[in-house]
């Protein structure tokens, strides 16, 4: 027995870790020790302490006001000079992606990384390969190198690498694909605080949340990385959106033009209660405020036309500036832990796996949307949301956000684009455009000629 490690153990009430210390083997114990020497022990007894007491939120949402933004039909030319701007970025090679790929995606209940899911409607193609397809067409539309920095976790590195490797990046450059891993946070129990086992020799972790990008990319040489070549934008978004609009001049040159540090694609609400996180200005600064904390009050303001006043949620798409990560990697624990009750699986004192029916523990995520306030300027950018957000989150049968869901806008949104490139496709014929092959209808014009009609099933690759 490890003396040394018992007793730190003691300290922190944690000795139940080692109780089958005796029925592992040294390759067993040696994990063990490595997994509990990694935890920083006062850290999360503070956390449990004040997660346990249900405080987490110490603003007013009922003093939020709107965020300043640019909305949809605010003009032609600000719309045009913003295009611009971004586009002479992206040929400048100052823009890069990352896109985080580390979620356990519990939810949809699929046995591999989520962005391995095969969601084209037509052809099957993961969401990886139609959202670095969308970084490749980009790459050749303005001639220029958009290194992916693509945030895995340790649920989903192993795979996840494997996969790109055998699919050769799906046409990105291999030196322009850097995958780098996130950090854990162990559960406890909801009532004790104790750390779970998920094994009689292994701890229970889970990903430390998307917040944990900052750490993970400075940990990783990716910020530094990004500053030698030069990258001064980087466009963020999740795996779990294929419409996601992948490096969109327009929304980066916006971000340029307002010297935004930080900035965020969102859409207008339609209901109060829509589950996305509430952009809103509070006490001077812009923040996102989780649709679960948000009172009913605050949510159900009108404006006098009887439009929503806290009306713009995010779709987690945004652009931060590599100057502003790097300072906030700098400046310690800038991100706050959030809590949560979940259903975590462990093994029990007596040995036995549990397999608990009701909420039994608490897990510990950072958000990437908590660094909002330390920004010295952050603004928001309209989207429509059919040309931008059809995320995948649940499994079949669920009421929102299934796969025949995000096919279904994903269709839609294609049929949209044909019929602005002047083609005429009914809504009863199923389409889908490989954005190899045209990522606006502007590119579609070229390769298909006007007045065309789809008559039967089509997939544009
Ligand atoms: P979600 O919060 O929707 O989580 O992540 P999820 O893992 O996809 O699904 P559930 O909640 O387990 O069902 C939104 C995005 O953030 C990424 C996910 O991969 C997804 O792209 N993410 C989330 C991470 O990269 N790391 C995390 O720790 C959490």
């Amino acid at each position: 027995m490890n003396e040394k490690l018992l007793q730190h153990l003691r300290t922190y009430q944690q000795e139940h870790l080692l109780a089958f210390w005796h029925e592992l083997d040294e390759v067993q114990q040696a994990k063990l020790v490595s997994q509990i020497e990694s935890i920083d022990l006062e850290r999360i007894t503070e956390l449990y302490r004040l997660g346990a007491s249900g405080k987490s939120l110490s603003i007013d949402p009922c003093n939020a006001n709107p965020p300043s933004a640019v909305r949809l039909g605010d003009g032609d030319r600000q719309e045009s000079e913003a295009e611009r701007v971004g586009s002479e970025a992206l040929a400048a090679g100052t823009v890069a992606v990352a896109l985080v790929a580390g979620g356990q995606g519990s939810r949809l209940g699929f046995d591999h990384p989520k962005g391995m899911y095969p969601i084209g409607p037509i052809s099957g193609d993961s969401l990886f390969d139609i959202l670095l397809g969308k970084v490749v067409a980009t790459g050749q539309i303005f001639d220029a190198q958009i290194p992916v920095y693509l945030m895995t976790s340790p649920a989903t590195d192993e795979e996840t690498r494997r996969y790109l490797e055998e699919s050769q990046y799906f046409g990105m450059p291999s030196e322009d694909v850097k995958l780098f891993c996130q950090g854990t946070f162990p559960a406890v129990d909801a009532v004790t605080g104790e750390l779970l086992l998920a094994t009689k020799g292994e701890l229970f972790l889970s990903p430390d949340g998307h917040g944990g990008m900052l750490a993970a990319l400075a940990r990783s040489g990716a910020l530094e990385d990004m500053q030698q070549r030069g990258i001064k934008h980087l466009f963020y978004f999740q795996v779990d959106n294929p419409l996601a609009t992948v490096c969109d001049p327009g929304l980066i040159g916006h971000h340029i033009l307002a010297s935004s540090e930080y900035t965020l694609q969102v859409v207008a609400k339609q209901q109060p209660e829509d589950k996305v996180g509430n952009v809103v200005e509070l006490e001077g600064k812009t923040r996102i405020i989780e649709y679960s904390d948000l009172p009913e009050e605050a949510a159900n303001l009108r404006n006098d036309d009887g439009s929503l006043k806290l009306w713009a949620g995010s779709i987690a798409v945004h652009i931060f500036d590599v100057d502003f990560l790097c300072r906030m990697a700098e400046s310690e624990n800038s991100l706050p832990v959030h809590v949560a009750r979940k259903k975590v699986p462990f093994v029990d004192v007596d040995g036995h796996q549990r397999d608990p029916e009701q909420p039994n523990a608490i897990k510990f995520e950072q958000f990437i949307f908590d660094l909002l306030p330390y920004a010295a300027e952050a603004i928001t950018v309209e989207v429509d949301p059919a040309r931008a957000f059809a995320p995948l989150k649940n499994g079949p049968g669920s009421a929102t956000d299934t796969a025949e869901h995000v096919q279904q806008q994903l269709m839609h949104y294609h049929r949209c684009m044909l019929r602005e490139a002047g083609v005429r496709v009914d809504d009863a014929i199923q389409v889908e455009i490989n954005p190899r092959c045209a990522m606006t209808p502007e590119m579609l014009k070229s390769k298909i000629p006007r007045e065309t009609e789809i008559t039967k099933d089509t997939y544009f690759h």
